[in-house]
């Protein structure tokens, strides 16, 4: 099969190209100055021939989102169904990836798939916009929800707590809100898994097994590397305020999650993998 994979460089899309080459499928990987998803004839002229395309542009940055919320939009909303409408009209399969960020935090149980948004944040309503646009132009896409990515390539909170390791006796993480760190190649495996399997268009959740709190990531990196997990101390969100608001609870419920690995397992192989 041919893919294409639109923000192709970034920390999930490097990883994703690389499962694909190794499993011998053709694929490209285009960044933003190469296909600018914010521009239809941009898409047009990029997705031609494909048999996949996978979504991974986005606007990131959640904090600056809150001050920047129509860039975000033009990205991660306006890319999003361009990428769709052209998907469409070129007869590809779609897989987009999405965000705990589209729920509201305040569960005390797993998000099912079909549990209705309510972004708090820019970066969550833009994001939720992408998904809905992607719904009325693209039924049959794939959309793919994950939360709490590390992984190899690209800034992510596994490589700041190393450095931080290096640079202070202690630090305080917050211990007060709930998630499951997810390792960007479980997640490209998903995404292959889900293609393959014909599934059907709609809402799938792509996170590891298992939940912690940021407190307890840390502690676990801090151990899997030889360090003394007791440096990472806890604190409250309270003490840290951020300028975009972050979600208590953010535990997606999947379909099959005994096949999803744990994320301690994920850590610990990239871990040995890369110190
Ligand atoms: N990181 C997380 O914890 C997390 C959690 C939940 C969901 N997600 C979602 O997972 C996906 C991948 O995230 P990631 O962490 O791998 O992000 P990332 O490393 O920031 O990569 C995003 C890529 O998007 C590209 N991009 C930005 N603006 C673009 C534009 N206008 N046109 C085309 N490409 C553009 C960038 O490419 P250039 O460098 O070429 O500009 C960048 O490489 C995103 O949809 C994100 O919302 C991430």
């Amino acid at each position: 099969m041919r893919w294409l994979v639109t923000g192709g460089r970034g920390m999930f899309g490097t990883d994703l190209v690389q499962l694909l080459a190794e499993r011998g499928e053709e694929v490209v990987a285009v960044g933003s100055a190469e296909c600018d998803v914010r521009s239809l004839e941009a898409v047009r002229a990029t997705l031609q021939g494909f048999d996949v395309v996978v979504n991974a542009a986005a606007w990131t940055a959640v904090d600056d989102a809150e001050t920047h919320e129509p860039e975000a939009f033009a990205i991660n909303a306006v890319g999003a169904r361009n990428v769709a409408l052209v998907a469409a009209e070129t007869d590809t399969r779609m897989v987009h990836i999405s965000t705990d960020y589209v729920f509201d935090g305040t569960a005390t149980e797993p998000y099912e798939p079909d549990h209705p948004q309510d972004p708090r944040s820019a970066y969550g309503r833009s994001k939720a916009a992408g998904e809905w646009a992607i719904r009325a132009t693209n039924p049959d896409a794939l959309i793919v929800r994950t939360a709490w990515l590390y992984g190899e390539h690209g800034p992510n909170f596994v490589k700041t707590m190393l450095r931080l390791a290096g640079e202070r006796e202690t630090l305080k993480v917050v211990d007060d809100q709930i998630g499951q760190p997810t390792w960007t190649k479980d997640l490209a495996a998903y995404v292959v898994e889900l293609v393959d399997g014909k599934n059907p268009g709609g809402y799938y959740h792509g996170t590891a097994a298992g939940t912690t709190s940021w407190h307890g990531f840390a502690q676990e990196i801090f151990r899997l590397a030889g360090l003394e997990p007791s440096r990472v101390e806890a604190c409250t969100s309270a003490e840290f305020p951020r300028p975009a608001p972050r979600p208590a609870y953010s535990v997606l419920g999947q379909v099959g999650s005994d096949r999803r690995p744990e994320w301690s397992a994920s850590l610990k192989e990239l871990l040995e993998s890369t110190i």
